[in-house]
Parts: structure tokens; sequence; C-alpha cells
């Protein structure tokens, strides 16, 4: 299976689907995430769609509500506890970065995956937090009181800002935890998270890529799917079962809430929640705004990614020296780039701006009616004029972002205006070289995933095509080289990456060792930084303005249009955009089928992912051990008359950050672990069209099976309670 191929008949397909069914069908999907205090007002259609537990079952501050047994798992994941003793679930892709720190050539996580046998094989994770969210407060009132809707933003900010760090600051002391306030519907609402952060994490079990990352970028944001994307974890406290910093005394999380694990399966139309963090949507988005998205921002990034992929792959493909450096930053950059994608033709095969310009015309025939807000009326002409007014501003910037600042090497400017920083702020002697030892230290991680040859190449493609695109902010000189030498970009690349100390940590840290104040002029005058300089200057100068005055403005009129679609809308309850809080939202199993007959509704099968073995491939490798399981079709208890359930899909309204999410059934018990969206519907961020909008899980049998007959690990197995109808 090509990826082109089921590109293409995507697109066919959806045109057909389109002409023939319209926009009428009935909605079997559920726009929204809500607020976990906020529930009760979604009881009514919960219990319609099928859910049988009690509303204050799923949220609740006592201690008992699902909300104890999810994490925000690193940065930006979500986790599930399945067993009293803190055993965490998560996606592969979530786990990754933690498996490329523990891995090396000789263990090579990616390769063999991992499975711990015991307690004490289970490997420290420096730097992986969790969090878990014990209480969610409306608190408006203390933040906004008295602050006139109207207000220019600038003043309105520093009057929140002191408001919310007094707020915090009492909350924390009063429950002892943490407590953090975040802004919601832009900035009309805050909510105040009172949490906890687990800092002794440990990797537990982890498939090889050949499961976990099956199928790779090419099913990646794809129905049907193959992926075994998951890993699982431990989180480590003190002796009181508290957050503690790493250590070998620390215990195992007694966690008094978790999941148990329904191994009875699941139908079309069977009710279904994911619980967890979605990171950011904009789903009340201007028709105006909208159009940046997807005429300029997207496609840009589109682009230049494809440019950089291109030269990725070639090294990785060449050396598994530069395959472990690059995978983890590959896969980041390769999910970006194929989301947007399916975003660009889902918003326009949905006509999606068309829908929200008849949605705004109700919007103005309300507000030119009601006079509740004197400045409903002024807010949607306001914004379409702001929004034609900044297309180039947004183009080159994107450009510079996405093509120029794509190249590794450029970025480290960005570290050398750090050690310039210091010789100005007058730190000298001593204190100058420690303070530099240490900033060039804080670089060894960037260097252990540096290879100067592939970035090179990524710096041909990626800075020629920024020098073509963009005229205000190109830095002269350079582009004079670039010019002179016939569009040549070798004789620049040459001249830079031969002369800069900054392709590797070793000249960097001699340079550190002696160096005096007076000394910076010499990294000052390095080409690298110099380049970086001048595009930082230049955008800082000729970009910076136009867009900062921009941006503020439309953050001004989209807080005010926000709120004026509350007041407008006051009948209906809407949700909040996603800004990775604590979100629920339901839908049901349902199938999607963009190419071909109903075999993949809404399941895919382990025999499915075997059919696609490719030995040749490094992605459609299936491990020979899973092979072995499937021949002799050594399913244990996971399977279900012979076969063994791989993946499967649903329409509730995700987004990233649900990564990871418990998909749990009408009783509250995990059926699967989200981790991806169908290709069609990731315009959900900013637009949920029900019919085409589906989240994608991994079956928890094959989690299971996974876990217990190709690891090995029956022994987590026997922590968790695995229940059946
Ligand atoms: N698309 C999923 C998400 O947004 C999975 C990403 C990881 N997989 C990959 N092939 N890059 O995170
Ligand atoms: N894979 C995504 C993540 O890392 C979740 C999928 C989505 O965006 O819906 O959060």
């Amino acid at each position: 299976m090509t990826q082109k191929r089921v590109w293409r008949s995507f697109v066919t397909k959806s045109l057909l689907f389109l002409s023939v069914v319209g926009f009428s069908s009935a909605a079997i999907g559920k726009e929204g995430m809500w607020l976990p205090p906020k529930l009760k007002n979604q009881e009514k259609d919960m219990k319609e769609l099928g859910l049988q537990i009690a509303i204050d079952g799923i949220y609740n501050t006592n201690g008992t509500g699902l909300n104890n047994a999810i994490v925000l798992f690193g940065k930006g994941c979500t986790g599930e506890v399945i067993s009293p003793k803190g055993l965490v679930l998560t996606n592969h892709h979530c786990g990754y970065g933690s498996a490329q720190a523990l891995s090396t050539t000789e263990k090579d996580y990616f390769a063999n995956g991992y499975w711990a046998k015991n307690l004490q094989e289970e490997l420290p994770c420096k730097g992986l937090m969790v969090t878990f969210i014990r209480k969610i407060e409306n608190v408006t009132a203390r933040i906004l009181d008295g602050v006139a809707d109207e207000l220019n933003d600038s003043q309105r900010d520093s009057i929140i800002k002191t408001r919310i760090a007094a707020v915090e600051k009492e909350i924390a002391t009063n429950t002892g935890m943490d407590a953090n306030i975040k802004p919601f519907f832009k900035g009309n609402e805050f909510w105040v998270a009172i949490s906890e952060t687990y800092k002794d994490i440990r990797f537990v079990g982890f498939p090889p890529n050949g499961i976990g990352a099956f199928g790779g970028d090419v099913e990646n944001w794809m129905w049907p799917r193959h992926t075994g994307d998951f890993s699982i974890f431990r989180v480590y406290a003190g002796a009181d079962n508290k957050p503690a910093e790493y250590s070998p005394a620390n215990k195992p999380y007694e966690a008094a809430k978790y999941f148990p694990i329904n191994i009875s399966g699941y139908k079309v139309g069977d009710f279904t929640m994911v619980y967890g963090f979605p990171g950011t949507t904009n789903e009340y988005i201007s028709s105006f705004a909208l159009r940046h998205v997807y005429n300029i921002a997207d496609p840009i990034a589109i682009e230049a990614r494809t440019r950089k992929l291109d030269v990725w792959t070639k090294y990785m493909g060449g050396s598994r020296d530069v395959f472990l450096k690059y995978t983890s930053k590959r896969a980041t950059v390769a999910n970006g780039w194929k989301k947007w994608q399916g975003e660009v033709i889902g918003l326009k095969l949905n006509n999606a701006t068309g829908k929200k310009e008849i949605y705004e015309k109700s919007f103005q025939k309300w507000a030119d009616a009601d006079k509740t807000l004197p400045f409903a009326d002024t807010l949607l002409p306001a914004m379409k004029a702001l929004a034609g007014s900044a297309d180039n501003t947004i183009y080159e910037d994107q450009y510079i972002k996405e093509a120029a600042l794509g190249i590794e090497l450029i970025q480290q400017g960005a570290f050398v205006d750090k050690i310039v920083g210091c010789a100005r702020a007058g730190i000298s002697g001593a204190a100058f070289t420690d303070t530099l030892m240490k900033l060039v230290a804080a670089q060894e991680g960037f260097y252990k995933n540096f290879d100067e040859a592939t970035d090179k190449d990524v710096f041909k493609s990626l800075m020629a095509l920024y020098f073509t695109k963009c005229s205000s902010t190109l830095p002269e000189y350079y582009v004079s080289i670039y010019r002179s030498n016939n569009q040549d970009i070798n004789v620049l690349a040459d001249m830079v990456y031969q002369s800069t100390m900054l392709t590797s940590i070793t000249k960097l840290k001699e340079w550190a060792s002696y160096l005096t104040p007076a000394d910076t002029v010499k990294i000052q005058r390095d080409h690298v930084y110099l380049l970086y300089d001048a595009l930082m200057k230049a955008r800082k100068e000729r970009l910076l303005p136009a867009l900062n005055a921009y941006n503020t403005r439309m953050r001004y009129l989209e807080r005010l249009y926000m709120k004026a679609q509350m007041v407008q809308r006051k009948d209906k309850e809407l949700y909040p955009d996603a800004n990775l809080t604590l979100r629920l939202t339901y839908g049901q199993i349902k199938g999607l089928d963009p190419d071909g007959p109903a075999k993949y509704s809404f399941q895919t099968t382990l025999g499915e992912a075997i059919a696609l073995d490719d030995p040749n491939s490094d992605i459609f490798k299936v491990p020979a051990r899973l092979k072995e399981l499937y021949t002799k079709k050594d399913y244990g208890r996971w399977g279900v008359n012979g076969v063994m359930p791989l993946a499967f899909t649903a329409s509730n309204h995700t987004s990233g950050g649900n990564s990871g999410s418990p998909v749990l059934n009408a009783r509250g018990e995990l059926i699967g672990t989200n981790f991806d969206r169908a290709y069609e519907g990731t315009m959900s961020d900013y637009y949920f069209d029900p019919n085409r909008c589906r989240n994608i899980s991994v079956d928890i049998r094959y989690t299971l099976f996974i876990i217990d007959k190709f690891g090995g690990a029956g022994w987590l197995i026997d922590e968790m309670n695995i229940v059946t109808r």
C-alpha cells in the first residue's frame, strides 16, 4: 500500500461522497471537549447515547473520580493508570523520547523493544514527569472582577497576570498542591487546575518499532491503521506516596483510582468517551483567519518540511547512527507535515470557510438587532479588514520559521545569542568561563542528535527556498554570495559549514575553556551566527512590528467575538477550545471507509497487519516473533474466535495531546488507548464534521496480547483488573 495510492483514492472518493450525500446526513459524532466539572450539563445527552455510570463518578473532588486515574504525560500527551501500583499506559510515540534517551546502538529499544521483568528492571527516565488533576474550579470572578471587556489587552493582561499569580499562590498554600490557572473561551473565563506532579517515572514496557510504530509515517493520520502505538511506564513516589525526586528508595505509586480493563470488545454504535488533555483547537475562528491557515501557514509548512524530510530520510536510510539521531525528530516534523496536508484537504472539501461565512451572516444579523453588547456588530467587519492586511507578513514569517529556522545549525544562533548576552551583561573572569561552560554543556543533547552532513544538505535545500520566496528579511551579504554564484547554494553552504565552530560540541568546549568576554568577538564573527543574527534583526525590524500589532488586535477582537457568541448562543452550552487541560469528549464506535469495501469499517486485525508485512521496508517489517504467534494463533485470552483485534475508530472529538488518552466504554472501563485521527478529519481542530472526523485507538486486547505473549511480561497483567461484560 503506497501512501500516494491511498491519498489519491481518498480524495476522489471524498469528492464523490460529497456530491452524492451533500451535508445532510445525520450527525453521529459529538462535537465538544467538555470541562469535567460542567459535565452535568451533558448528562442527558450522554445517557441517551448509552452512558451507564453516574456523572460524578467521572469527575469529583473526593478522590474517587476517574480524573484521578489520568495523567498529563510529559509535555503534551495523556496517560492512564491501569494498576493499583501506578502502572501507566500511554502511546508508543509518547514514550519515544524516553526510549531514545535510554537507547544506544548496543541497546536499541526501537529495534528490540524493552520489557522489564521485575521492578528492579524498570528504568528511570530523566526529566519525565506526569501530572494528576485533583480538582478544577472556576475562578473567573476573582480574575476578571471589575475588568471591562473593552479594556485594551496590554492593560488587561497586566491586571490579570498579577491576579493569577496571587490566586495560584493562595490555592497552592491552602491545598498543598500545585495550582495552575489558564484562560478559557479566549480569556472570557479562567479556571484553576489543582494538581500533583510526579517526577520519578520509569520505563517498563516498549514494543519494538515493528509493532509500536508499524506503518510509520505512511499509515500515520490514516485509517485503516495497524500500529500497536502503546508503551508502559510506572509512577514512583516517596514513602508518603507523594511526589519525590528520583531515588532508588522510591516506591511504586499506590493508586487509589485506576481503570478496570474490559476485554469483551465493542460494536458499532457503542458509547465511548475519551478523557485526556487535548492541546490546541480553534473552533470559533473566523472565516478570515481560517483562510490564513489553509492558504498560507499550512502550505508553506508543508513545502519546507517536504524538503527537510526528503534529506533526513535519505541520510537515515544510509546509516543506523543517523537513524537513531533523527528518528524522534523526524517523527515530530513529519507528524505536523502530514496532518496539515489532511487539514487543508479537509477544510476545502468541507467548504469550512463557506460554512463559517453562513454562520457569520447569522451572527451579524443577531448583532445588528441585539444591543446587549455595544461592540458586537463591529467585530466581524473589523476582523475582516484586519485579516486582509496581514497576508504578506504571515507569509514571510512562516517561511522564516519553517525554512530558515528549520535548519538546525541556524537555530544554534539562539545559543550564541546567550553567550553574547553574558558578555554584554558584563560578566567576566571565572564567572564568565563558568557560565559559558554551563551553556555549552547544556548543548550536549542537541549535539548528541546532530549530524553535520545531513544538516548541511538541509541547509542547501531550505536556505535556497527561503532566499527564493522571501524579500523583506533576507540577509543581504549572504544572499549576494548566493546570487553572485549563479544561485549555486553549494558555495554558501561550504563557506558556512566549513568555517563555523558550531557543528560540534568538542570544538565548542575547547573554545569555551579559554575564552574571555573579549573573545566573544570571535563567535560573533561565526557565519552561522552572522546569518542568524541578520535574519532575526531583519525580522524584528521589518516584520514583527506589523505581526505583533496584528496579533494583539486580532486577539482582542477574537476575545470579544467569543464573548458575543456566548451571549448570542446562551441557550446552547458551548465548550472552550482545547488548551492542554483535562477534558472529556464522547461519541460512538463508528467506522470510516475511505479506501474500499466495509471490511475496514471500524476495526482492524493482526491478520491485516501481517498481510502488509514487507521484510524490505523499514516500517512495514513485522517482527518474526509476532508472525510466529500469528501463525499459531497463539492469542491467549485476548483473541476473539481466532482473530486478534488491533485498532478501532470512533467519533470522539479529539486533538493533539489526546495521544495516550483512555478510551472508555459506557461503564467507564478501558477498551483502548487513543493515538490518532483519520486524515479526512484532521481539520476538526477548526471545524468538526461528525461524518468524517474519527479518532483512532489501539484495542486494549492487542496491547495486552503484546505485553503478555510477545513481551512475556505477564507479571504486569497480574497487577491489572481485567473484566468481561
Ligand atoms: N499522528 C499521531 C499524533 O499526532 C501519531 C504521531 C506519531 N507517529 C508517527 N508516525 N509520527 O501524535
Ligand atoms: N497523535 C496525537 C497526539 O500526539 C493525537 C492524535 C490527534 O491529534 O488527534 O496527541
